[in-house]
């Protein structure tokens, strides 16, 4: 399939509306959630018309056809995003932060001799760069275990710095959680020294792949790490999905987090055994529907083809970047070339607070983020309360950055700054 904007737009029906008054809709919010294609809308619809119901239940012709939907979209996850060992190393979840807290729970939950058990002297090492998902859990995890929380922090370009990274990797870190590409600065992470480092000290990788699984190809197997989330909401997919993807062999001796049906081999009143993976990690009736229009949306990029995203991408952020370099007063917030970083650009526009900025673009059809994009660690550090981001997509082309750029022109002289 050719990469034409025009043509993927008709794809999403969100599109064909208008907002703020007839203005035409530019949504560069895609750094929280993305939108839907027709094809995704559909997929998730039909199982609810024609396939309803509980997988991995039930002798009926509709619950095998649930079933065999719902692994079939397991199937496609899989091969998306290069898993090694096939569909059994990924598990549905609901979203990003909930794959993150499943394995941070679930290590809580190893006892000593599981390779996975935390206790006082273990370290855990994240980035100053992380979005809450990925550091709320861990710290509550070595509030729980006693275990140190350790932090790479970052150059004032944007990126991690990693001149102290002995020091930070020590020989006692268990866990390395990082971003592959933050939601805020749109920095992309160099992943080889770390999980070089991380590797060489026994330590596990878990990677938040949020702002990467979308947006560029993403082989698990090349990348070296041990666990990858991502959430399906931010890939084309609906709400109530994400994935945990892990090496089997660390799946099957991490303990399990959630207790109940369908992640269990044997019950007796006193005690049970668990499935195999990846039902050990899936308790209760699944999100087959989500799961389902998951598929979906990995399907439609599939047919994109995301060597073509991301060139799409690059050559956007660029273009947007350039423009937003050119004007004095607007300053970025993280690198400011396209090298090395992804389409989502956060910028301070002089003496304009970003919520009264992000309500004057609102006014112009423009949909993007403000506040402190849930990193409020990251904000501190920049020493900004708050700044203002647009996200881009395969939906956003040269206009809808123009879009922008005027509206954000526009703001200033509304707001009476120049
Ligand atoms: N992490 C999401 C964002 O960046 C919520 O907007």
């Amino acid at each position: 399939m050719s990469f034409s904007v025009p043509e993927i737009r008709k794809d999403f029906p969100i599109f064909s509306r208008s907002v703020s008054d007839g203005k035409k809709l530019v949504y560069l919010d895609s750094g929280a959630t993305s939108q839907k294609p027709a094809s995704v809308i559909e997929a998730e619809s039909d199982f609810y018309r024609f396939h309803n119901a509980a997988a991995h239940r039930g002798a009926h012709q509709l619950a095998q056809e649930a079933t065999d939907l719902y692994e079939n979209a397991r199937a496609e996850v899989a091969s998306f995003i290069g898993a090694p060992g096939g569909p059994d190393e990924v598990i549905f979840t609901k979203n990003a932060t909930e794959s993150l807290n499943l394995l941070a729970y679930a290590m809580g939950n190893a006892q000593p001799g599981n390779r996975f058990a935390l206790s006082a002297g273990d370290r855990i090492v994240v980035t100053e760069m992380e979005h809450h998902a990925n550091l709320v859990p861990w710290q509550e995890l070595t509030r729980r275990t006693g275990a140190q929380l350790a932090w790479f922090g970052l150059t004032d370009e944007g990126r991690l710095d990693l001149s102290d990274i002995n020091s930070v990797i020590t020989t006692n870190t268990k866990v390395v959680a990082l971003t592959h590409q933050s939601n805020v600065l749109g920095t992309i992470n160099p992943l080889a020294a770390i999980v070089a480092r991380a590797h060489e000290v026994g330590a596990v990788v878990i990677l938040d792949a949020c702002q990467s699984v979308p947006h560029m190809p993403v082989a698990a197997a090349d990348l070296d790490v041990d666990f990858l989330v991502f959430s399906g909401h931010k890939a084309l997919g609906p709400t109530g999905v994400g994935v945990l993807w892990g090496r089997k062999e660390l799946l099957e001796e991490l303990p399990p987090f959630l207790f109940g049906g369908s992640m269990i081999k044997t019950v007796t009143m006193t005690s049970a055994t668990w499935a195999d993976v990846p039902a050990k990690f899936e308790a209760g009736v699944p999100n087959m529907a989500q799961a389902v229009g998951l598929a979906a949306a990995l399907k439609y990029l599939t047919n994109l083809g995301m060597d073509s995203v991301h060139s799409h991408e690059v050559a956007l952020t660029g273009y947007l970047l350039n423009k937003l370099n050119a004007i004095e007063t607007i300053k970025i917030v993280g690198p400011t070339t396209a090298q090395s970083r992804g389409g989502s650009i956060s910028f301070i526009v002089e003496d304009i607070h970003p919520h009264d900025l992000g309500q004057f673009l609102d006014s112009q059809g423009v949909a993007v983020r403000t506040g402190h994009h849930c990193a409020w660690p990251l904000a501190r550090r920049l020493g900004i309360p708050a700044s203002t981001r647009a996200s881009i997509y395969i939906y956003n082309d040269e206009n809808d950055c123009d879009v922008l750029v005027d509206s954000i022109v526009q703001g200033q002289k509304y707001f009476g700054r120049f």
